[in-house]
């Protein structure tokens, strides 16, 4: 796989993929910008380099349609913010008018495309579709990890016409999930919350085979009960053993969790603990992030919900690694194939 520094990028029009899909509020703010601030490395790079930088990403799900509060103008101003140079954004993702803005950009200047997904396209992986975007670039750089497991045009239809390869973000992410996996430091504490655990048993099943331990949060607990979920590696699961209100994990399990987290080289984290949008349900969560920072392992966390949840409580920054990815690093570690990275292989 070509990664950025392979290429010669000076005057030439770069087309990014980039995974934008953040949180918004009611009044269309952005409620975690998180996934915005991991992709500045790349953009950054790419205007030092004197590059034509085009950018394009999907915003939650339109369903192929138009849907105002669904333009990417909050990521637009937010780009701006953290790179302190001036995004222009397209009004859509391509088309005859956005190509020859595409020619006509100086090298080092930005612009956002529209949100792919107001095109039905994208989903479809439509190959007019993609050849379309493709000739907005001259080399595509995918930096997207998030969404780099879905089969849509600009993930894996686009980089079939142009010399392809991946950005900081997408790198950084295949290797560290590429280290956990291969050659953790043990032992590997393994701590699994949410919900839905049909979606998480291939996950669990497979960081068994090299965790030491895995923790489960109390709604997981259940529903392995409730559907006669039959997992690889029963006796390496650690359960909760009490609760508040059944909401949260209780006094004892922190106590529990913790001492198998101070004996971990490796975390890795995935799902909030308890229900987290009520604050009085947060002290599990909590507890259990300030333990794994504390502890001084290498620790990965991932996780839409996760990732969001430690950002806002101001601890990110103090785990080696969070993942930007939700489906796509669940996917990962089962040890799927991501249609997005196998194509730029
Ligand atoms: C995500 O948020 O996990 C990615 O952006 C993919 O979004 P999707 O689940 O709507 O395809």
């Amino acid at each position: 796989m070509k990664t950025l520094r392979e290429f010669n990028l000076k005057g030439k029009r770069i087309l990014v993929r980039c995974d934008f899909n953040v949180p918004l509020g009611e009044q269309g703010d952005i409620l975690d910008d998180f996934r915005i601030r991991q992709s500045i490395p790349t953009i950054e790079y790419l205007t030092k380099e004197r590059a034509k930088v085009i950018l394009m990403s999907h915003l939650d799900r339109p369903g192929g349609k138009v849907i105002e509060k669904l333009r990417l103008i909050p990521i637009q101003d937010k780009l701006m913010e953290y790179l302190d140079l001036s995004v222009v954004k397209a009004p859509d993702c391509l088309g005859k008018e956005i190509e020859r803005w595409s020619h006509q950009m100086k090298n080092g200047e930005i612009l956002l495309l529209e949100n792919l997904r107001f095109h039905k396209e994208e989903e479809e992986n439509e190959e007019g579709f993609a050849k379309e975007l493709a000739k907005l670039g001259d080399i595509y750089i995918n930096d997207a990890f998030g969404v780099s497991h879905r089969n849509h045009a600009s993930v894996v239809g686009v980089p079939k016409f142009l010399p392809s390869g991946a950005g900081f973000l997408l790198e950084k992410e295949i290797k560290v999930l590429t280290g956990l996996m291969e050659k953790p430091k043990k032992p590997l504490v393994a701590i699994i919350g949410g919900k839905k655990v049909e979606t998480k048993t291939k996950l669990i099943d497979k960081i068994s085979e090299i965790a030491d331990f895995i923790l489960i949060g109390g709604l997981i607990k259940k529903e392995i009960k409730e559907k006669n979920i039959q997992l690889r590696y029963h006796s390496k699961i650690i359960e909760p053993s009490d609760s508040i209100e059944g909401k949260d994990i209780g006094p004892q399990t922190i106590k529990n969790f913790k001492e198998k987290i101070n004996l971990a080289k490796t975390i890795f984290w995935s799902g909030p603990l308890g229900k987290i949008e009520e604050v009085k349900f947060q002290m599990g969560s909590k507890t259990i992030a300030q333990t794994i920072i504390n502890s001084g392992a290498f620790s990965v966390i991932g996780g839409g919900e996760t990732v969001e949840f430690v950002n806002q409580s101001g601890l990110i920054e103090k785990f080696n690694h969070a993942s930007t990815g939700g489906g796509a690093m669940i996917a990962f570690i089962s040890g799927e194939k991501i249609p997005g990275i196998e194509v730029l292989k």
